[in-house]
């Protein structure tokens, strides 16, 4: 605490473009301050960017300069003014006195616009459970993968910022690079675009990321990215249902959820979260993954239904959401996923890869019908 109170202090002397304290400014995150460690971000408008490039390096040089300071990052972040035009970045305090057309209503009874979409990017869609480990970012790379399959252009954006997993699922180790200084390329992989934070820090780095610097990174994922002309965009989500995830929902431009679910019963109930949440801002679901659905011994070939099977499909009926498919717990998804390469990938034309461009075809039937409203019900999780 002492330490984020004396970076706090120096940063006081640190005066914005208008001649005010900085911690005055209105465009601070959250100081983290760990071990000595200290990051956080300023945030402006991005017209402002340039005015604004001094001021963060005082502030990292004041930070520095902080008695018990080992390192310090300031990231400046440049958010886009509303109706800024193609490639803007949505509003930071979205406070319309009335919600606009289109406007996905808020938990809060506020309103925020429906983002702008990402020029080139047809559709984004979001892989996503409320519980973590259920196979979420397996599914998310063998569904694109399966899209791809199906003849469509596909990026992956992992938007897991605190434990990214597309380094590891796709064996990706080279850093993207740097398009006229302040763009980046996503890095090919399988015929895809593939963006983590994974691939821009050390693995080892601290996650110790939180609230506005999680948005503005993915924010800075999705706009400021060279994803070229991609028909579908497919997000890993972080698990959960919390803020991050709503915040998320609503800043991404989403067409439709996919939700990933084992057939046990606890994970239903963190499945039906998920739904609800997307419901509540909007987001069409696409419908349930049951993933882990049934065992098939490689011996005997006989069938076990570990978790029971069969929950995901009457949860969906229930909730009248679609269902997309049944993934067996396998020892090949997991091996050829902790090689870096995915099942659908390596074996397309096995079973594993057959369901999941079932799943895929699905989806993309769904997305096909996500243009019409989604249907205004709100379920209580
Ligand atoms: N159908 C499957 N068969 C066998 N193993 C699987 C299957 N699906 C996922 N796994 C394994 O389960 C583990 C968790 O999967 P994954 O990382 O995809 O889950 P997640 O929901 O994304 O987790 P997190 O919530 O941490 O992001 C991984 O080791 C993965 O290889
Ligand atoms: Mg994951």
């Amino acid at each position: 605490m002492a330490l984020k109170d004396d970076v706090l202090a120096a940063l006081g002397k640190v005066l914005s473009p208008d001649g005010k304290p900085l911690p005055a400014s209105g465009t601070l995150s959250e100081v983290l301050a760990t071990d000595g460690k200290v990051f956080f971000s300023i945030t402006v408008d991005a017209a402002e960017v340039k005015r604004w490039e001094p001021v963060r390096e005082a502030a990292e040089a004041a930070v520095r300069a902080t008695p018990g300071v080992t390192s310090a990052l300031v990231a400046l972040t440049g958010e886009r003014a509303p109706g800024a035009g193609a490639g803007s970045a949505p509003p930071r305090r979205p406070q319309p006195a009335q919600p606009p057309a289109g406007a996905r209503p808020q938990p809060g009874g506020q309103a925020a616009p429906t983002p702008a979409g990402i020029p080139g990017v047809a559709a984004i869609i979001a892989v996503a459970s409320g519980k973590g480990g259920v196979g979420k970012s397996t599914t998310a790379v063998n569904l694109a993968l399966g899209l791809r399959d199906l003849g469509l252009k596909v990026g992956i954006l992992d938007a897991d910022i605190y434990g990214p997993s597309m380094p590891k699922l796709l064996a990706i180790r080279e850093r993207p690079q740097t398009i006229g200084g302040n763009r980046l390329r996503p890095i090919a992989r399988h015929g895809m675009a593939v963006m983590s934070i994974g691939f821009l820090i050390e693995e080892e780095t601290p996650m110790i990321w939180r609230g506005p610097m999680v948005m503005s990174a993915i924010t800075q994922m999705l706009r400021d990215v060279e994803w070229g002309t991609l028909d579908v965009m497919v997000v890993d989500m972080p698990p959960g249902t919390g803020d991050a995830q709503l915040t998320m929902a609503q800043q991404v431009p989403l067409k439709g959820a996919v939700i990933v679910s084992t057939p046990q019963d606890l994970a239903l109930i963190d499945a039906r979260r998920g739904i609800a949440m997307f419901r509540r801002v909007n987001v069409p679901v696409l419908g349930i993954v049951e993933n882990m659905s049934y065992f098939l011994c490689p011996h005997c070939g006989e069938r076990s239904d570990i978790f029971g099977h069969g929950g995901a499909r009457h949860e969906a009926e229930r909730l009248d959401v679609p269902f997309l498919g049944e993934v067996p717990l396998d020892m090949e998804i997991r091996a050829s996923s902790d090689a870096g390469l995915p099942v659908v990938a390596i074996a397309p034309d096995g079973e594993h890869a057959k369901i999941y461009r079932g799943i895929a075809e699905r989806v993309r039937g769904g997305l096909a019908g996500a243009s019409r409203p989604a249907p205004k019900i709100v379920i209580e999780a």
